[in-house]
C-alpha cells in the first residue's frame, strides 16, 4: 500500500512538475509562418520546363505574370533546377533582394557555372563584387576615362571601317560581338593581336556555351567541350599573366590601362594578392560579362531604331549636332558622351523592352520572412527583370515602346533594373553605356540600313542572353562616301 501511495505520488509530482516547467519555462511555441504560396509541380522536375521554355522565348514575365495572379502574390515558390526556389517581382520585393543581400543572400549560380570558374571567385565570394567595382572604376576614373572612350572611338571607327564599309549585306549580331569581344580582351588583358583574338573569340564562344548546359562532363556533351576550351584558354593566360607579372617585377613599360595588371596589383583589406586561377576567372568573368550583354544591346538598339522611325529621326539629330559641335576635334570626349541623352534613353527603353538578361538567381544563407511569409534556408530566389518592367503599374502602356518615359521625372526606384541593383549591381554598367553610345555614334553618322528579316523573332539562345533569331542580317547604305579621314592603321579587329 505505501509502496503504490508512493508510485502516485511521485507520478502526480511528476505530471505537475512537468506542467509548472512548461507553463513557466518552456519558450512559447513559435509563430511560424507560411511559406509562399505556389507549386513544386511535379517531383524532381518541378516547374522546369515551363520556366526554361519561358525562358528560351523571352516570356519569363508571362511566366510570372500568370502565377502572381493566379496566387494573388508578387512572391511565389516554384520548383526549378531541382531547386526549390521563391520568384520575387515589384519594387518592393526587389529592393527588398537587393538591399538586404549582403547579409541574408549569396549569388547562386548553377552546378555548370561553378564548375567552369575553379575559383568560384566569379560565383560565390561576395567581397569579389567589391573588387571588381574597384577594378573597373579605375578604367573609369577621372584620369583615364577619356583614354577609354578614346580606345573605344578607335576601335569602333576601325571595325566599321574594315567590316561594314563597302558591303551590301551584314549580319549585325554577328560583327558587333566580334567588336564588342576585341574591345573587351584589348581593355581587360591589353591583347591586340589579331590572331590571337580571333582564337579567344572561339574558345570563348565554345565556353560560354557551357554556362547553362548540363554539367555532365563526357566527350561530346557542350559542357565537356566547354570544359576543354576553359582549360584551353587557361594554359593561354597562364602565359600572359607570368609575361605580365614579370614586366611588372622589372618595371617595364605595360600596355597603357588594362584590367589584368591591376588584378595583379590589387590587394584585399589584409594586404594579400589574388592568385593565379582567381585571376583568371576574374578576367574570364569581365570578358563574359561584357562583350555579349554590348553586343546584344547595341544589336536589339539598332534593330528597335529602324522599326521605330518617330525615334529615329530625334536621335540621328542629337548625333549629328554633337558631331557638328566636335568639329574640328575627330574623336568623342566624355562631355559627348553626356550629350547623349535621347540616344540613352532609347537603349533604356529597349533594354526595358528586352532586358538583355532576364533575371537573377541568388541563394538565402538563413530563414527569412517576407511579408507574411517564411522562407527557409538554403533555398533560392529568382528575381525576374521583365515581370517588373513590364507591368502597367509601373511603366504605363507597357507594350509600347516609347523612350520619352526617360525623359524627365526618372521613374520609381527598383523598376528598371536591367544591371541589377544592390551591391552585386552590375560593376560595368558604365563601362556599358561609354562603349555602347560611342559604337551608336559611329554606326549612325555612316550607315542606314533595313532589315532582312521583318518577323525575325528575339530568343535567347542557351537561355542566357537576348538574340535576333538570325543575328539580325541588314542591307546597308553608306551616309558618306568615306569614313574619318584619319591617319589609321588596319592591324586592329
Ligand atoms: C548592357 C550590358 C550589360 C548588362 C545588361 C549587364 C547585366 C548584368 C547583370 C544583370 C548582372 C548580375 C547582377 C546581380 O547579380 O545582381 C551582371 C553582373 C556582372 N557584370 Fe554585367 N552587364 C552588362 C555589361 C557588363 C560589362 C560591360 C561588364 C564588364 C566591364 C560587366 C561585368 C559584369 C560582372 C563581372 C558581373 C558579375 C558581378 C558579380 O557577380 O559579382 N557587365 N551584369
Amino acid at each position: 500500500m505505501d509502496l503504490f501511495l508512493v508510485f502516485v505520488t511521485t507520478l502526480l509530482s511528476m505530471i505537475i512538475i512537468n506542467f509548472l516547467f512548461k507553463y513557466f519555462f518552456a519558450k512559447p511555441k513559435e509563430n511560424i509562418l507560411p511559406a509562399p504560396p505556389g507549386t513544386f509541380g511535379w517531383p524532381i522536375i518541378g516547374e522546369t520546363i515551363q520556366f526554361l521554355v519561358s525562358l528560351h522565348y523571352g516570356l519569363v514575365h508571362k511566366f510570372v505574370e500568370e502565377r502572381t495572379k493566379k496566387y494573388n502574390s508578387n512572391v511565389f515558390k516554384t520548383s526549378v533546377l531541382g531547386q526549390k526556389v521563391v520568384i520575387f517581382s515589384g519594387p518592393a520585393a526587389n529592393k527588398f533582394i537587393f538591399t538586404k543581400g549582403k547579409k541574408l543572400f549569396i549569388g547562386w549560380r548553377p552546378n555548370s557555372v561553378q564548375k567552369l570558374f575553379p575559383s568560384t571567385s566569379f560565383v560565390h565570394i561576395e567581397h569579389d563584387t567589391k573588387r571588381a567595382q574597384n577594378v573597373i572604376s579605375y578604367l573609369l576614373n577621372s584620369k583615364n576615362v577619356e583614354k577609354l572612350i578614346s580606345t573605344m572611338d578607335y576601335m569602333s571607327t576601325i571595325h566599321l571601317e574594315n567590316h561594314w564599309k563597302g558591303k551590301y549585306e551584314v549580319i549585325v549580331y554577328d560583327l558587333v560581338k566580334l567588336f564588342t569581344f576585341s574591345l573587351s580582351i584589348k581593355a581587360f588583358m591589353g591583347i591586340e593581336d589579331s590572331e590571337k583574338i580571333l582564337y579567344f573569340y572561339e574558345k570563348f564562344k565554345i565556353f560560354t556555351q557551357g554556362l547553362l548546359a548540363v554539367d555532365i562532363n563526357l566527350p561530346g556533351t557542350t559542357f565537356y567541350k566547354a570544359m576543354k576550351a576553359g582549360n584551353e584558354l587557361r594554359k593561354e593566360m597562364k602565359v600572359i599573366i607570368e609575361e605580365r607579372r614579370a614586366k611588372l617585377l622589372e618595371n617595364l613599360e605595360l600596355p597603357k590601362v588594362d584590367v589584368l595588371t591591376q588584378l595583379i596589383n590589387e590587394q584585399d583589406e589584409n594586404g594579400k594578392y589574388m592568385t593565379e586561377i582567381e585571376i583568371m576567372d576574374k578576367v574570364f568573368g569581365f570578358i563574359i560579362g561584357s562583350y555579349d550583354t554590348t553586343a546584344t544591346t547595341i544589336t536589339l538598339t539598332m534593330k528597335y531604331l529602324q522599326e521605330k522611325p518617330e525615334f529615329f529621326t530625334e536621335i540621328i539629330q542629337e548625333q549629328n549636332e554633337i558631331s557638328r559641335q566636335m568639329i574640328p576635334r575627330k574623336e568623342l570626349c566624355w562631355d559627348d558622351i553626356g550629350k547623349m541623352k535621347k540616344t540613352w534613353s532609347f537603349v533604356n527603353e529597349v533594354l526595358r523592352n528586352t532586358p538583355v538578361v532576364q533575371g537573377i538567381f541568388r541563394e538565402a544563407m538563413e530563414d527569412f520572412t517576407y511579408e507574411d511569409f517564411h522562407v527557409p534556408k538554403g533555398w533560392k530566389i529568382y528575381v525576374s527583370f521583365g515581370a517588373t518592367q513590364k507591368n502597367g503599374k509601373y511603366f504605363p502602356n507597357p507594350m509600347r515602346f516609347d523612350s520619352s518615359r526617360f525623359e524627365g521625372n526618372g521613374q520609381i526606384p527598383y523598376t528598371l533594373i536591367p544591371f541589377g541593383g544592390g551591391h552585386r549591381m552590375c560593376p560595368g554598367q558604365e563601362f556599358a553605356r561609354i562603349l555602347i553610345l560611342v559604337f551608336l555614334h559611329h554606326v549612325l553618322k555612316n550607315f542606314r540600313w533595313e532589315h532582312k528579316i521583318p518577323s525575325e523573332k528575339i530568343l535567347y539562345p542557351y537561355f542566357l542572353l537576348a538574340i535576333p533569331r538570325d543575328g539580325y542580317p541588314v542591307t546597308l547604305s553608306s551616309v558618306q562616301a568615306s569614313l574619318h579621314e584619319k591617319n589609321m592603321s588596319k592591324d586592329v579587329m
